[in-house]
């Protein structure tokens, strides 16, 4: 900007060289290895016969790892659990990212009305648009995967706005849903109406993808340590060049929320009000674990319909009565499988506080992760137990 015209501005970009360095950094290499091509040709090769007997992810991130179902499965049941687990996970991958291309929209408005933003908006643009061929391919080879073995949706699901339950798992009913659809109108205005908040949201962002980050470097290095690259099932392509997209965004996040911020004014009382109610949903969404999938805060109870049509399908062949107990012995009983899911979350936990450490707005409840640290196993135990009889009693009226 002009230096004489900067007296009438109050803040630039460019008054932190650091920041915007980074962030031009970060877009460049972004752009140079930019994986939306292969992506997209990566969806149109997509044939689930040719890895129909292969897994696709590393062991332990199959559904139900570590659980008495996964240790009386044979072989071919294994192949299917784990199979599951990558459409269940990226199911959930892609809620979030519809979510994430509306708020980049949103938030670019509000971030566009300070001088030299345009960098950071570029950055997201690039980021919503890779987001769309994610999308695109994770639906196409769960949604293949699906039909191919179920014959119907398991954990797919038709195309959805950014308006609903971000968790597609989540513990929520009517009441909740609505207020949760009115409260995302909200933000929505306010991130495109305050420069705070529109930058802000990426330190919501960086903390939801945090978790994500863990993960997905581990589905990612099973394509990496693949001895046979060229022969891999393409969802192991998938997971391996979507993680390597995802680390470009998780760096713009944090770039974004911790030294971009600091181009701004100092937010009003209720600009951080609004900032911490954002860190306290998602410290709500991340509340639970799922014992059926390690590394998705998924609540177990909305589970277990699909569970149970699982154990009903052919692939498993199971009653009524042998679905039910494998249920309660899954479900109502400690695991090795439960144990790790709640591991993993409390790693999450960990690495969530250390990335707000240093963000001068947040407040003490969502520093410490106080809303989250209040579940445990034996909190996780208790309400599966009651949830899965009223399950039962649910599937005998019906
Ligand atoms: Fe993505
Ligand atoms: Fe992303």
């Amino acid at each position: 900007m002009n230096r004489v015209l900067a007296q009438r501005h109050d803040r630039s970009l460019l008054d932190d060289r650091k920041g915007y360095r980074k962030i031009e950094l970060n877009y460049r290499k972004n752009k140079e290895q930019d994986n939306t091509a292969m992506m997209d040709r990566l969806a149109a090769e997509f044939r689930y016969d040719d890895c129909r007997d292969r897994y696709w992810n590393p062991e332990m991130f199959s559904l139900l790892y570590g659980t008495p179902l996964w240790e009386q499965a044979d072989s071919g049941q294994r192949v299917k659990l784990n199979q599951l687990y990558w459409a269940a996970y990226y199911s959930q991958i892609i809620s979030a990212e519809i979510a994430t291309i509306f708020f980049n929209q949103t938030s670019a408005a509000g971030l566009y009305t300070i001088e030299d933003f345009r960098i950071v908006c570029d950055t997201l643009d690039l980021e919503s648009a890779q987001e769309r061929a994610h999308i695109n391919v994770f639906k196409k080879i769960s949604e293949d995967f699906e039909e191919a073995v179920f014959g119907e949706r398991i954990f797919t699901y038709p195309m959805r706005g950014p308006y609903t339950e971000t968790m597609i798992y989540a513990k929520t009913n009517m009441a909740k849903s609505l207020w949760r659809k009115l409260q995302l109108n909200a933000y929505t205005l306010l991130s495109s109406n305050s420069a705070f908040i529109g930058c802000q949201y990426f330190a919501v962002r960086g903390v939801r993808t945090l978790n994500g980050k863990l993960i997905q470097h581990q589905l990612s290095q099973f394509y990496f340590k693949d001895p046979d690259q060229e022969h891999a099932p393409i969802p192991l392509k998938v997971s391996y060049y979507h993680f390597r997209d995802e680390s470009f965004h998780f760096n713009s996040s944090t770039v974004i929320s911790h030294e971009v911020l600091n181009s701004l004014k100092e937010p009003t009382p209720f600009e951080k009000w609004v900032a911490n109610q954002g860190l306290r949903g998602s410290q709500s969404d991340h509340y639970h674990f799922s014992t059926a999938i390690n590394g998705l805060f998924w609540y177990d109870p909305a589970l277990y319909p699909k569970i149970y049509k699982i154990l009903r399908s052919p692939v498993f062949g199971m009653s009524d009565n042998e679905a039910r107990l494998m249920m309660v012995a899954c479900f109502a009983e400690e695991s090795e499988g439960m144990h790790a899911s709640a591991k993993s979350r409390q790693i999450a936990i960990d690495s969530y506080r250390e990335y707000l450490a240093g963000l001068k707005y947040v407040d003490q409840t969502n520093k410490e992760m106080a809303i989250m640290r209040r579940n445990s196993v034996a909190q996780h135990l208790t309400t599966n137990r009651h949830e899965l009889r009223r399950f039962f009693r649910r599937i005998e009226i019906a």
